[in-house]
């Protein structure tokens, strides 16, 4: 019986904590939504272009669109919304703060400890100049369509548009499955 009290007592409680888990910050479900949308309307706007004019085509529409859409999507919310990355091509729009390139670097080591790419995320409240601020982290995974840009055989013309439009372009030497970058989020609380 009293065995039985025991292990009744563990399952509730492994039964809270699961539901303590599961129970989402509203922050985390607002930011994760936000990446959703954006990511979405990201890559349906990649695919049309490379559809229409192959890769070289592309570049020039993730040049001019992806920091309009990404520019977008803060306006419409109350969150700033970036991209960000440890290897950068875009260095002018992209670059990470201090706080970011830790998380990217925490990413990493979450990566190699065999954490799944798609779900890794991170949140904290920091203070940024005295106001309290809730920021956001959710890693990109690099998919197969990704390679032809980031990828390790990149088309020569393709590889020939990025030197010229980025000379000093990281954004290359990539494997299905590495981290590309990640989404990077900020509200002040
Ligand atoms: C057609 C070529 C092309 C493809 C395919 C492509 N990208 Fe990019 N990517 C670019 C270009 C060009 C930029 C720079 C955009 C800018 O100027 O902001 C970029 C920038 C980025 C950035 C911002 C960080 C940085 O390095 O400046 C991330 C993150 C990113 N790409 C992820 C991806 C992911 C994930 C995929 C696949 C789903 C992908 N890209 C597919 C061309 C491409």
């Amino acid at each position: 019986m009293r065995k039985l009290v025991v292990a009744a007592s563990a399952i509730a409680l492994l039964t809270s904590i699961a539901v303590a888990q599961e129970t989402p910050n509203p922050n985390v479900a607002e930011a994760k939504g936000i990446i959703k949308e954006l990511f979405g309307t990201l890559k349906g706007e990649l695919e049309a272009a490379v559809k229409e004019g192959g890769h070289t085509n592309a570049i020039l529409v993730c040049k001019g669109r992806a920091p309009a859409i990404t520019d977008e999507m803060s306006k419409k919310s109350s969150w700033d919304v970036g991209r960000t990355s440890l290897k950068l091509r875009n260095t002018a729009l992209n670059k990470p703060d201090a706080w970011e390139v830790k998380v990217l670097e925490h990413f990493e080591t979450r990566k190699s400890k065999g954490e799944d790419v798609t779900t890794i995320d991170y949140s904290e409240v920091v203070d940024v100049g005295g106001q309290k601020t809730f920021r956001y982290m959710k890693a990109i995974p690099t998919q197969e369509l990704c390679l032809n840009c980031h990828g390790t055989a990149i088309k020569p013309e393709v590889a020939a548009s990025l030197d010229q439009l980025y000379p000093g372009d990281q954004a290359r030497g990539y494997n299905e499955g590495d981290i590309r970058g990640a989404f990077t989020l900020s509200k002040k609380l």
